[in-house]
């Protein structure tokens, strides 16, 4: 671990059947020794609470800590991942267990950070979760009437008359399956406030996380980072460094580093996994090629994170993830080219110390909601093909991300004050307040790019009456949208651009797959349908209002499209772009700052030398002091930070 600079390590993931071989026997011998030679090398340890796995004893024992499943199944023992949220049992066993490992170790030099149970997922319908939905429900609505007007639920004759009557497995109400995933939510975070008790208790100033799954649709994740001291996020981008189109995949992978860095204003994200060399799940799984673990790597830091961990250390030699990539391979030495490259960008980190602390300021805010995919996705009717809400959601970043502007992602809760331009692909739901809180951040000044579904559906995944898009949006963006349209996969509608007096938009303007059928209601119309029986409508608008302007886009729009929109936008507003240049294809520059000091991550994810011209500017690359001017040259997969001063 010192030849490849590690100074922080992970312990004890899933270590449950080893520290407590059976019940009420523990043995922390390993443990001991594994945290007092982090110690001795000055190591911090990020120690797990091992809940995300049960000893045998324990699932053949109490069979209540077992889930029971969709079809009512109590699950065998076996995998991971998969205790029942409420068993007062396995709770108890877990807050004891994690007091055993706080008092261990309260004291102990390596002791860094608690990271809590392990990449939650998952749900439980037991009697004792089925019970706690509806005392959730209770709480929310208060009384049946209040319930059933906020479910329509009516239709199909579900008309409750007894909370007991509510099934939580129940399909056919669309505005229950979305409290679920609310209730859900909370119940993981119950678990998890019961899990942190003891070591609040005895370790009040070690800070604790759990790692994310990136976009991960179980849980709502803002919801939890609020209660975690500091986010982190698993990433295994795997990108392959044989295919022309990876830097798609790689833009993806920047908007999830935007949003965890923007969960918590102010405070560090981390990456707590990722992968040297490819992950076993990955099929087929390439070797990955030179340089791209490093790129992988040095994404993180561009946006945001102050620190990446590796899965795994070494290779297990037997179990499911034997062959899972690892800094140390079984041959048990350090002469792999994997080993050299991670040691290798260990001793570039011990150069890059500058850029701990530093910020990310943002011009531009996008809306990714877990409620609002939720609700998307369990309404009939939209179109979700390929995962529609996370897939456009990436889509609407891309264009910044190519232009080399930094963008905060946030969910609709969050305040958008201090933005420049807000976006909001597929704001299907809004939750309240939200309308409200755009008009005034139109008002004032902000631009906002709003794209088709917009404003469909209230809080209860109800429709508004009266237009879409609703709750006065329509107003904000003058129009009216009648009626929805959804096209085949190879087909297209041609857009036809207007000439007007806000934005031209240039090019060749196609909608794909879905598209609604728009009335101007004050808004200047920027591209109207070209055939069909909606030719003439409006699909891109722009109106001003207030001191600002709201644009609409009312079509899925192909990439050239959505090219010839942002292109002139980010041009007529301005924003600060992280390197004034034209990047090439699959470049993109990502920017923090620190006082002074100016910290540019110029980022090849492609598979051939791309030129990046800095015109003017001076730079220094921060991994070896190297003076930077005029072309830099970056070779496949090749990255490099600089720094202004
Ligand atoms: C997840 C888990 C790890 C490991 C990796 C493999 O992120 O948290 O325990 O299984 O996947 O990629």
């Amino acid at each position: 671990m010192r030849l490849a600079s590690v100074n922080t390590v992970t312990l004890g993931v899933f270590g449950w059947s080893s520290y407590e071989p059976e019940e009420g026997r523990f043995t922390f011998d390993w443990l001991d020794r594994a945290m007092d030679r982090a110690a001795a090398v000055g190591q911090r340890v990020i120690l797990a609470t091992p809940s995300g796995a049960k000893p045998p004893w324990l699932g053949r024992r109490y069979a209540e800590a077992r889930r029971i499943d969709r079809n009512g199944q109590r699950e065998p023992y076996g995998g991971r991942h998969n205790h029942c949220w409420s068993s007062p049992v396995y709770r108890e066993k877990v807050a004891l267990i994690n007091r055993r490992l706080a008092e261990r170790y309260a004291a102990h030099p390596a002791l860094g950070m608690w990271h809590l149970s392990n990449e939650l997922s998952g749900e439980c319908y037991c009697i004792l979760c089925s019970d706690a939905f509806r005392a959730w429900l209770r709480e929310r609505y208060g009384t049946l009437a209040a319930l059933n007007e906020a479910w329509t639920s009516s239709v199909w004759s579900h008309g409750y008359a007894a909370w007991e009557e509510i099934e939580p497995r129940d399909g056919a109400v669309d505005a229950l399956a979305v409290d679920y995933r609310r209730f859900n939510t909370e119940q993981a975070l119950d678990f998890l406030k019961w899990e942190l008790a003891p070591l609040r208790e005895l370790t009040p100033e070690v800070p604790c996380t759990t790692n994310f799954m990136g976009l991960f649709s179980g849980f709502d994740y803002a919801r939890v980072a609020q209660m975690l001291d500091v986010v982190s996020e698993d990433q295994y981008p795997a990108y392959d460094g044989t295919s022309p189109d990876t830097w798609r995949s790689a833009v993806a992978v920047s908007m999830k580093g935007d949003l965890y860095r923007a969960m918590k204003p102010g405070r560090p994200w981390m990456l707590m996994e990722s992968c040297p060399e490819a992950p076993s799940w990955k099929q087929p799984m390439r070797a990955k090629r030179p340089d791209v673990h490093r790129t992988e790597m040095l994404q993180a830091l561009a946006h945001g994170a102050e620190g990446t961990c590796y899965f795994q250390w070494r290779k297990s030699r037997g179990g499911s993830e034997k062959f899972h990539g690892a800094v140390v391979d079984h041959v048990g030495h350090e002469h792999t080219r994997t080993f050299r490259a991670v040691a290798e960008l260990g001793r570039e980190y011990e150069r890059l110390g500058a850029v701990l602390g530093s910020a990310t300021p943002a011009e531009v805010a996008l809306v990714y909601d877990w409620e609002i995919r939720w609700a998307f996705d369990r309404s009939e009717g939209p179109d979700q093909r390929n995962g529609a809400y996370e897939r456009v959601a990436v889509e609407h970043y891309r264009p910044f991300w190519e232009a080399g502007i930094s963008v905060d992602v946030l969910d609709s809760n969050r305040s958008f004050d201090g933005y420049r331009v807000l976006v909001t692909p597929q704001l299907f739901l809004l939750k309240p307040g939200v309308a409200a809180r755009i008009r005034r951040f139109v008002e004032d000044g902000g631009t906002w790019v709003a794209s088709l579904y917009t404003g469909y559906c209230d809080a209860a995944n109800r429709c508004f009456l009266g237009g879409f898009p609703g709750d006065g949006l329509g107003e904000v963006l003058g129009i009216w949208n009648e009626e929805c349209d959804v096209l085949g996969d190879a087909e297209t509608r041609g857009l036809r651009a207007v000439d007007n007096p806000i934005l031209r938009v240039a090019g060749t303007l196609r909608a794909v797959e879905a598209l609604e059928v728009l009335h101007a209601r004050g808004a200047t119309v920027l591209a109207e349908h070209a055939g069909d029986y909606y030719a003439g409508h409006p699909a891109l608008t722009a109106h001003a209002f207030g001191r600002g302007h709201a644009y609409y886009l009312g079509a899925r729009l192909d990439e050239p499209s959505l090219d010839a929109f942002y292109r002139p936008l980010l041009d007529k507003l301005g924003l600060r772009r992280n390197l004034d240049a034209r990047l090439p294809r699959g470049v993109t520059v990502q920017r923090r700052v620190h006082g002074e000091s100016e910290f540019l991550f110029v980022m090849n994810f492609t598979c051939v030398e791309q030129r990046v011209e800095l015109g003017s500017r001076v730079l220094r690359r921060l991994t070896d002091d190297a003076r930077v001017e005029g072309t830099l040259v970056l070779e496949p997969f090749a990255s490099a930070v600089l720094a202004t001063t």
